[in-house]
């Protein structure tokens, strides 16, 4: 007996509006545990979806007999695993800033570029001048692309807009782009990211503006599900972020740092005294700043292109182990420091750069990732009550997945356990 719809005999638009489905022969699924502790490895093993989320992962015998009725989705040999988490991008924003990149190269520093007029608040005058229209249009277009890279989730902070209209703007335009693509968003406000000119010489007057503003009318619209600070000296002070976060987390919001990024300034001891959800960048970080976020279960967050970029250098795997915190890795993705577009490709270059295994890499860009946004307990890994999201590599191993370069490619996508788009009503973007 099957499930299947009368009148479609193709199968295959068929598959992502059924229910219950069995995904088998496969070369093996792999999947961190509900934990998050160790990857599970079932060799040729299936995976078992039923309203849009994991019903059962294992033998592929057992599955079949346990299922009778589930709908058979031919995995022809290749890898399944979770679908992949982007747990730091900056999508929103206009323009691009490639000439700057050869001023990098031709020696200048991100803080004379930025002292130059160049940095973040280019960014910020270039998204002013785009329509909103457009601006929602792009960002659709790039969580598409994030979506056929094999991300299933994806962080977007915004940060180019630097007041409260325009912050709350691009905080509802990622809500429309969400929509248009079957990607679970996750909204972050970026809040400080750079001060203002017309605040040049009054620092701390924006810093207010900000906590009992801009903050406050973010959480009044319900439009975000963390807040995040950019703690550097080519940015805000420790005090200046704790100021704003510390508010941010009387008001109930989950919490994230740009920490240690061009400089050690006490961003990660911050992140661990508030007990963010991340610290992110950390390429100045010390070992010490690593156990501290271990302590308060804080991710730590590596962003290879930016490092590569700006190179700044990446902690070594065998240091970040003997602390045992946990390590996402994120592509960063915005147009100053890191114009990177697969996640894959960058746990390809850490998994070289830092010495990860193909476990940890794995982890990385999933339950770690999941976990920096606080949604490990419905995404990230494949057990039974999580969402249906799992990737069908071009590829049959785990260890080919931070091998292949470029980046080995999604062979299918699927989200809520079916290859189509979510259906209207799915919710798209938390909160
Ligand atoms: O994560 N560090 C701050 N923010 C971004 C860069 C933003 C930009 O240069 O436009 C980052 O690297
Ligand atoms: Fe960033």
């Amino acid at each position: 007996m099957t499930n299947w719809p009368a009148g479609d005999p193709s199968g295959r638009a068929v598959a992502g509006r059924t229910a219950y489905l069995i995904l088998h022969n496969t070369s093996e699924v792999v999947t961190p545990d509900a934990e998050g502790r160790e990857v599970l490895r079932f060799p040729k093993g299936g995976v078992v979806f039923r309203d849009g989320r994991v019903l059962e992962v294992g033998p592929v015998a057992d599955l079949f007999r346990r299922h009778p009725d589930a709908r058979p989705i031919n995995a022809n040999g290749k890898l399944v695993t979770p679908g992949l988490v982007d747990c730091h991008t900056h999508m929103i924003f206009g323009g691009h800033r490639a000439t700057e990149f050869q001023m990098k190269l031709a020696g200048k520093s991100y803080a004379e570029i930025a002292a130059g007029g160049g940095g973040i608040r280019s960014t910020v005058n270039a998204t002013a001048a785009v329509k909103e229209e457009v601006l929602e249009k792009t960002l659709a277009m790039r969580l598409e692309r994030w979506r056929a890279n094999g991300c299933t989730t994806v962080e977007v902070k915004s940060g180019y807009g630097l007041s409260t209209s325009r912050e709350v703007r691009l905080l509802e335009l990622m809500g429309g782009a969400a929509i248009r693509v079957p990607v679970r968003v996750h909204r972050t406000a970026l809040l400080l990211h750079a001060l203002p000119l017309e605040y040049a010489d009054k620092r701390q007057a924006y810093v207010d503006e900000v906590r009992d503003h801009m903050l406050v009318e973010i959480h009044r619209r319900g439009m975000a599900s963390a807040i995040d600070v950019f703690c550097d000296p080519i940015a805000f002070t420790v005090e200046e972020c704790r100021d704003v976060l510390t508010r941010a987390v009387e008001l109930g919001f989950p919490v994230k740092l740009h920490a240690e990024q061009m400089s050690r300034f006490g961003g990660a001891r911050l992140a661990a005294e508030l007990g963010a959800r991340s610290a992110d960048h950390l390429e100045s970080a010390i070992e010490e700043d690593w156990r501290l976020l271990a302590e308060a279960g804080t991710v730590g967050v590596l962003l290879p292109a930016a490092a590569l970029t700006l190179r700044l250098p990446l902690p070594e795997a065998a240091m970040l182990r003997r602390t045992g915190a946990r390590v996402a890795i994120a592509t960063d993705f915005n147009p100053g420091t890191a114009p990177a577009q697969s996640l894959m490709e960058m746990a390809a270059l850490s998994s070289r750069l830092c010495g990860f295994t193909a476990e940890e890499s794995l982890l990385a860009i999933t339950w770690n990732a999941a976990k920096a946004l606080g949604a490990e307990a419905e995404v990230g890994h494949l057990s039974p009550g999580t969402w249906g999201d799992a990737v069908l590599w071009e590829c049959e191993t785990l260890e080919e997945l931070p091998y292949w370069m470029p980046a080995v490619r999604p062979d299918t996508v699927f989200m809520r356990g079916a290859d189509l788009a979510l259906p209207a009503v799915e919710r798209r973007v938390w909160p």
